[in-house]
């Protein structure tokens, strides 16, 4: 607990949302939760003696200069220095590697691998980067064990069992690591909070204070989140304001391969993917993530149609299966895995008004093979087709892939990256694509395919 002087105030914070108040009350008026203040000591040092508020809006600065307008040709530009992490698909992520002081929150699914791709990172920056491996969940001897079972070689690498923010900044001070790994940051807590670890106030004051050191030093800062039941990162919202990316890692139980994926980064693209395979070696990386993605033995099959999506910066080949199934139902069910649900009601509705096709009394199932998302509109032309295809109980022609947004009104709506996306393809051996008119090629060709430009939809569905 911080030293009870005569120079400390006290704020109440809200552990539901994270609002504070000078005096304690019963309810938040921010949120309405009930009982759910908590105190927080804020030391009377120099710079510190601020309201969490204040300390909010100033952002991670901790010393208050006097505020001048400066011409922005007159600021000493921060030169982004990266560094690569060791492995490929990690820093395609980043966006490019590691930016030193960049803090990275890294969510997903409990046993999905963020501690071991942590831990493969740490290894392989070990003599480039030095790092530490602050650990609030498992052991010392855990954390060993890992990477022992990782076939990592353990001299140079460093871990600090530790849950104290205040503690491991002390010791983060004392050795001066170029990167900390915080595992996870709601085990975290810092002394001004009596709230309990994990608490809302708890993990924003933990975070903010690595924040900060991250930038007054220069360290980069890996934070794991773990997810709640929604799929959102647990903890306050403005956590994920805070730091620099927000990675999430993907990927269904049942399969081996794990997708990371950036949903914001300061440093690079959004949706930018990064694919692994997990084994008794921990993860590896795929360098050619399109094939993984084609289920191979159902392609050809009906109900399956091959897209070309673009998350990030490189072009993916995914498989869209459909499965159109007479319903006992009333209310017959709409499902969907790997893709928004509310866009398959909409897309069926397109495909009644503007396709002459009446599902009302099915089951429409639709699922992407291998446990990537699809966030892109680009789905929208395949999923009707595979949906198509499983009513009629008829493949598509073979080797056809598609992509294309489709409209309210039925018309077909070209796509980012057209042309990339049917390279893409037809390095994959892929003969026929059916895309928007807009985004087949002007100039000649693809070689070796031959690109069907639709306008409207029942022109898609006439060649299929
Ligand atoms: P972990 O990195 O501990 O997950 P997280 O930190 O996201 O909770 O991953 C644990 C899972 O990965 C666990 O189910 C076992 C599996 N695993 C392997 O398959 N191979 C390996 O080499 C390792 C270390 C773990
Ligand atoms: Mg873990």
């Amino acid at each position: 607990m911080a030293k009870p002087g005569a120079k400390t105030r006290t704020a109440y914070v809200c552990n539901e949302c994270g609002a504070d108040y000078p005096k304690w009350q019963g309810q938040c008026s921010a949120c309405g939760a009930w009982e759910s203040l908590s105190e927080i000591r804020l030391d009377a040092a120099p710079g510190a003696a601020r309201s969490v508020a204040a300390s909010r809006r100033s952002g991670w600065a901790g010393k208050v200069d006097a505020p001048k307008i400066t011409p922005l040709k007159d600021v000493a530009r921060n030169e982004e220095v990266r560094v690569s992490t060791g492995i490929g698909e990690f820093d395609r992520v980043l966006g490019g590697g590691l930016v030193e002081g960049a803090v990275v929150l890294i969510g997903g699914d409990p046993g999905i691998g963020k501690s071991t791709l942590l831990t493969q990172a740490l290894a392989s920056m070990a003599g480039v980067l030095p790092g530490i491996y602050v650990t609030g969940e498992e052991s010392l001897g855990q954390v060993a064990g890992r990477a022992a079972r990782l076939g990592l070689p353990l001299d140079g690498l460093q871990a600090l069992a530790e849950t104290c923010v205040e503690r491991i900044l002390e010791q983060a001070s004392a050795t001066q690591p170029r990167f900390i790994i915080a595992d996870s940051i709601q085990t975290l807590w810092t002394e001004t909070l009596t709230a309990a670890p994990g608490s809302v106030s708890q993990v924003r004051e933990a975070a903010a204070r690595l924040v900060r050191y991250a930038k007054e030093t220069g360290t980069a800062v890996f934070l794991v989140g773990h997810v709640t039941k929604e799929g959102g990162i647990a903890g306050p919202r403005v956590l994920e304001h805070m730091v620099d990316a927000v990675l999430y890692f993907e990927g269904d139980s049942g399969s081996r391969f794990r997708v990371l994926r950036a949903f914001k980064n300061r440093f690079g693209a959004v949706n930018e993917l990064g694919v692994f395979a997990m084994g008794d070696r921990g993860l590896r990386e795929v360098p050619n993530p399109s094939a993984i993605f084609l289920s191979g033995g159902s392609t050809g099959q009906p109900g399956s149609c091959v897209m070309v999506t673009r998350e990030g910066t490189r072009p993916l080949l995914v498989e869209v299966q459909a499965l159109v199934d007479a319903s006992p139902l009333s209310n017959p069910r709409r499902v969907t895995v790997g893709l928004e649900g509310n866009r398959l009601a909409m897309l069926l509705a397109v495909l009644h008004r503007h396709g002459g096709v009446l599902l009302a009394d099915q089951d429409v199932f639709v699922n992407v093979v291998g446990g990537i998302r699809v966030q892109e509109t680009a789905a929208d032309l395949p999923v009707l087709l595979a949906v198509l295809s499983s009513l009629r109980d008829a493949p598509l022609p073979e080797k056809t892939v598609a992509f294309g947004e489709v409209g309210l009104s039925g018309e077909i709506r070209p796509v980012p990256n057209g042309e990339e996306r049917l390279k893409e393809a037809a390095t994959h051996g892929f003969k026929r694509a059916i895309v928007a008119k807009a985004n087949a090629p002007k100039s000649g060709s693809i070689k070796g395919m031959q690109v069907i430009g639709v306008e409207r939809l029942a022109e898609a569905l006439e060649h299929v």
